[in-house]
């Protein structure tokens, strides 16, 4: 299975920091925010990535990750999402990678303790539709929210004031290849985005959604506080290093070629 980053997005909600780098190189404790979502996906055994991002500093993760090789990757592509529009915009230029098959994708600012090596595993076996990876948090209106009825999700609620319960929608999505074909169905939400709550409600609608509840810790570093959270956690509990310790040179110190 391929694995898909998303690193695109303006990170206007950290200004006036990301007016001089993409949000995702910016620090999570020791090294750029980036490494852990390659971590992740490194982790559950996924060694070819496209990394999708954007906006006036998108030069400097060449710099950064240049091949992938030096950080255990197999092959690393990069290409470029014109303006902000949504997640499942940015996903859509990762048809012609995927070639067919299934895709792991991560949000580039979603950073978590353990490994989802199972859930990878198990999606595998998924004959068909998607799988989702959700998280108990105290504050849900802050993420797609899971509305849960007898151990099957109904409906995903986009940040909605009233959430249907504390299972957050995690930035860790698996898909078939039909991911893309539902993505051009899709039409801009109120904040001009395509959403990739829309996508998961068609998966959902056609009967082929499952869905996981992480192990350990999960933040996004998309926020001031957020990412200074991420920061702590990684920092008290190290970050996608649990199940495997960092033998691929993703150490914040280390610059081996
Ligand atoms: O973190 C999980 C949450 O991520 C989910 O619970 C929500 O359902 C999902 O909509 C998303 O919510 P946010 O509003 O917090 O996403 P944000 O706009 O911060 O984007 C998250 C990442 O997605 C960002 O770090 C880079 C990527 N992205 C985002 C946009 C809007 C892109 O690559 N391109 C984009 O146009």
């Amino acid at each position: 299975m391929k694995g898909v980053i998303l690193a695109g997005g303006l990170g206007s909600r950290l200004r006036p920091l990301t007016l001089v780098t993409n949000k995702h190189l910016l620090p999570v404790f020791d090294r750029p925010m980036i490494y852990y979502p390659v971590q992740c996906l490194l982790n559950a055994g996924i060694d070819e990535i496209l990394i999708v991002t954007g906006g006036e500093h998108a030069g400097d993760f060449l710099k950064l990750l240049r091949n992938g090789k030096h950080l255990g990757l197999r092959d690393l592509h990069y290409t470029y999402q014109e303006g902000e529009g949504g997640i499942a915009d940015a996903l859509q230029l990762a048809e012609d990678f995927v070639e067919g098959g299934k895709v792991c994708v991560v949000l580039g600012d979603n950073i978590i303790q353990k490994s989802i090596k199972k859930a990878v595993g198990e999606f595998f076996s998924q004959s068909e539709g998607a799988k989702i990876l959700l998280k108990e948090v105290p504050d849900p209106e802050r993420f797609g929210v899971a509305r849960i009825e007898e151990n099957r999700i109904v409906e995903i609620l986009e940040k909605p004031s009233d959430p249907p319960s504390h299972y957050a929608v995690t930035g860790i999505y698996l898909y078939d290849n039909d991911v893309f074909e539902i993505a051009k169905t899709l039409k801009p939400s109120e904040r001009g985005e395509l959403e990739i709550t829309d996508v998961n409600n068609e998966y959902i609608r056609r009967g082929t959604m499952t869905y996981d509840v992480l192990d350990g810790w999960w933040t996004d570093a998309g926020t001031f506080e957020s990412l200074h959270r991420a920061s702590n956690l990684v920092a008290e509990g190290g970050a996608n290093l649990v199940d495997e310790p960092a033998t691929n040179g993703l150490s914040g110190v280390t610059n081996t070629a």
